[in-house]
């Protein structure tokens, strides 16, 4: 089925300097970029966009680290682009993270663990939405 999917590259595979061999994972693996941008996002944006985790108590820590620096947040298309996404990304906690996938190579603990991936086609329309307006979306 093709979908839609929300991918952020957190602040510090940016700051890594890995943008683009991050979104080649996703070209390679038969994904379409079909909006990118890097932007900073303010305390208010990371408290709502992480909105389901406030009352986790890892949220003050998930939201300083997301407004340390810039991030590049992407919408990504194709055949199951949602799961494809998680797949390429691994599991949460890089120590977890199969080899070869993107945490794996690129992450250094739970909170900085390079990437963010929309976890359900729901929530990829509403991350989706959050980020950029349809007239955005190619
Ligand atoms: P992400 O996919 O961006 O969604 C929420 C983030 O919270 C998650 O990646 C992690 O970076 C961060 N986090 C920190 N601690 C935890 C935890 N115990 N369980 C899940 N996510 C955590």
């Amino acid at each position: 089925m093709m979908e839609q999917t929300l991918s952020i590259i957190k602040p510090d595979a940016v700051a890594k300097n890995v943008v683009g061999q991050i979104l080649a994972r996703f070209e390679e693996a038969g994904l379409r970029i079909a909006a990118t941008k890097k932007i900073r996002l303010s305390r208010v944006d990371a408290e709502a966009f992480y909105a389901v985790h406030k009352d986790r108590p890892f949220f003050k820590d998930l939201v300083d680290f997301m407004i340390s620096g810039p991030v590049v947040v992407s919408v990504l298309e194709g055949e199951n682009a949602m799961a494809k996404n998680r797949e390429l990304m691994g599991a949460t906690n890089p120590k977890e993270a199969a080899p070869g996938t993107i945490r794996a190579d690129f992450a250094d603990s739970i909170d900085a663990n390079a990437v963010h991936g929309s976890d359900s086609l729901e929530n990829a329309a509403i991350e989706i939405a959050f980020f950029f307006p349809q007239r955005e979306i190619y």
